[in-house]
């Protein structure tokens, strides 16, 4: 073979080579319009049509900070549907409220007492629960706290309390429950976020900061499972606005004609219907969706000027919160579930 012939057959090879990258690249990208339409048109029909509600009988539902409101809602909730309810509270007391309330209804249930924002208290409740229950399928993370004050007046222990508890906690137990949700492909983690971690409230760096985290924190747990084929484990994140659990009591906006609290009991319904759904996120009302919509393409200015006029900038000046305090009681009690272990005690 000459020189010549030697080249010709390199080019042709050369051109070959990139007419295939074109044709593949072409294919990928019908592929990916194919996809995103297919996308657009179900979450279009999901919109005005409710899917299938998926069966919670068999499955093993545990709840964070199950001993009050949403969580303790979301608890009755599922018993409802013939779950079996594992309550997770930091407070003895109240978790056994709960877990009354359902035992009235016949319902079947677990309760144990776990300060969620302590990892060492977190693994070994975990283990508990998977001797004496079994492996949990759905995991509610929905232990939250709020103090409520400007950057510059909140004791450092409190920022790292609210960390503690509103995220890193999440990293905790979706570790401990996780590797046997995706080894069986099947599972549902759901995160109680907040319409402040999709867009910012005055006085609630911390607050804001620990939910923010929540969001990505699902985002990307969704992408882990999506990308990793694990099409069985589902995530929901929630964000909720002002429910009158009494977490926000005090708080409100300028208008609360337009944007009233909303009733504890509503907003668990609509986030146990986007379970239920497999929906990966609920916001309510749907007005947050809005608002974090404007977000995205309005100038900082502009935003922080409709925010100010609906309120925004003075919803925390009457905060109050919890009445009873409880958090603060409940701070100083040894509730740590290591020291029930290390004496051999049984949880609630
Ligand atoms: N109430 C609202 O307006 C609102 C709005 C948006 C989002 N949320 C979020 O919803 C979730 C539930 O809020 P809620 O209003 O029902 O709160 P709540 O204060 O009524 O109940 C929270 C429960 O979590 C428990 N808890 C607190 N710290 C804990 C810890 N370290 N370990 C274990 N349990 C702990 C408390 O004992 C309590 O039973 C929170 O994550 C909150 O941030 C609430």
């Amino acid at each position: 073979m000459n020189m010549q012939s030697i080249l010709d057959s390199e080019l042709f090879a050369l051109i070959g080579y990139h007419i295939q990258l074109k044709i593949s690249f072409a294919l990928e990208i019908i592929i990916l319009l194919y996809t995103v339409m297919k996308a657009w048109t179900l979450a279009i029909i999901r919109f005005f049509f409710n899917p299938r509600t998926k069966s919670m009988k068999d499955e093993i539902v545990l709840i964070t900070g199950s001993g009050h409101g949403i969580g303790r809602q979301l608890a009755v909730e599922f018993s409802k549907l013939s779950a079996t309810v594992v309550l997770w509270d930091k407070d003895e007391e109240a978790n056994i409220t709960t877990r009354e309330m359902i035992k009235a209804l016949d319902g079947k249930c677990h309760s144990y007492v776990c300060d969620v924002s302590v990892k060492e208290d977190v693994k070994k409740v975990a283990e508990i629960v998977c001797r004496e229950v079994g492996d949990v399928t759905v995991l509610i993370n929905n232990a939250g706290v709020v103090c409520g004050k400007n950057l510059l007046d909140i004791p450092d222990e409190l920022i790292e309390r609210t960390f503690r508890v509103n995220l890193l906690a999440l990293f905790w137990t979706t570790r401990c429950f996780l590797p046997s949700m995706i080894e069986k492909n099947h599972g549902h983690i759901v995160n109680i976020g907040s319409s402040a971690g999709l867009t910012g409230m005055n006085k609630l760096t911390d607050y804001c900061a620990s939910k923010f985290g929540v969001t990505g924190f699902t985002e990307v747990l969704n992408y882990e499972l999506v990308f990793g084929g694990h099409d069985g484990v589902h995530t929901t994140l929630a964000c909720p606005a002002h429910v009158n659990t009494g977490m926000f009591e005090g708080c409100k906006l300028r208008f609360p004609f337009l944007m009233p609290p909303l009733e504890t009991q509503v907003t668990v319904r609509r986030i146990m219907l986007a379970i239920l759904t497999n929906q990966k996120i609920v916001c309510t009302p749907r007005s947050v969706y809005f608002f974090a919509f404007m977000k995205t393409f309005l100038p900082v200015d502009v935003m922080q000027h409709i925010l100010k006029f609906c309120g925004v900038s003075t919803f925390m000046d009457s905060f109050v919160g919890h009445q009873e305090n409880h958090f603060q009681s409940s701070e100083s009690k040894p509730c740590s579930n290591v020291e029930q272990l290390k004496s051999g005690k049984k949880s609630v």
